[in-house]
């Protein structure tokens, strides 16, 4: 079985002390089922850590450097990542390829360099709004599947999960409906078949993410090639991160 990945992206937000007050929070939901997991700015890494120790909680961080080391100036290596406790990182994001020049070629360096390091990876994919409204959305989702996961072994697949989220629909309160959502998820869990095999495809989680919330997530984690959330405004209150929490654990 599939494992359900519940993993907030705080974003920019938070400030060290109001990240420990969120993580404390974050730690004292009730969870059973699915995987937990924050990623927060590099600076809350400590403070998140402290705050959810001996909780289920996982940490992650939101983006990470292919170099292990060396002259770039404010970058973040995989292995500093691994010893500041995180063991995941979101790798791809439409907001760093948005905004920071991120392409499929760095996101493939990025994804290659915390798999090494033994992080595991969120590779996020998705379409923009006039990819979608042009009939590109597989065009696009499969190019960057394919070259974010090039020369990734079946068994580093291990630790990879995909999040699937159309551009569209992030933080504007537009969120794919249920179809759309599981349409683009088993298209790539069809590819994943073909450039890996049936096992690969069956056991990787593939996650929705934009604008999930408390009152919409349980519809999208039943369906069946949605596999957990990547959320964003909503993982950063609790209550209503509970109920997806919640939600994952009955999916
Ligand atoms: P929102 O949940 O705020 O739409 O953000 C989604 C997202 O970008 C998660 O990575």
């Amino acid at each position: 079985m599939r494992k359900i990945v519940i993993a907030g992206n705080w974003k920019m937000n938070k400030t060290p002390s109001e990240a420990a007050e969120l993580a404390t929070q974050i730690a004292a939901l009730e969870n059973n089922k699915a995987e937990v997991v924050i990623c927060v700015p590099y600076v809350d890494i400590f403070a998140a850590k402290q705050a959810i120790a001996g909780s289920k909680v996982k940490l992650g961080a939101e983006n990470v450097h292919w170099e292990a080391s060396g002259a770039f100036t404010g970058e973040i290596s995989a292995p500093m990542l691994v010893e500041c406790g995180c063991e995941y990182v979101i790798i791809g994001h439409s907001e760093r390829r948005q905004y920071f020049g991120e392409t499929d070629e760095t996101v493939n360096k990025r994804t290659k360099a915390a798999l090494n390091a033994g992080l595991k990876v969120i590779l996020c994919v998705g379409e923009l709004k006039e990819e979608r409204e042009t009939g590109k959305t597989e065009e696009v989702v499969k190019r960057q599947v394919i070259e974010g996961l090039k020369d990734i072994s079946a068994e580093q697949m291990a630790n990879v999960v995909i999040a699937y989220e159309p551009v569209w629909a992030i933080g504007t309160g537009l969120t794919a409906t249920n179809e759309q959502a599981e349409e683009v998820c088993a298209f790539i869990r069809a590819l994943l078949k073909d450039l890996y095999c049936d096992c690969v495809a069956d056991s990787t989680t593939i996650q929705y993410g934009g604008s999930m919330n408390a009152k919409n997530a349980a519809d999208l984690l039943a369906m069946p090639n949605i596999d957990g959330g990547l959320i964003g405004g909503a993982s950063l209150k609790p209550a209503d991160f509970g109920v997806i929490i919640a939600a994952g654990d009955k999916a």
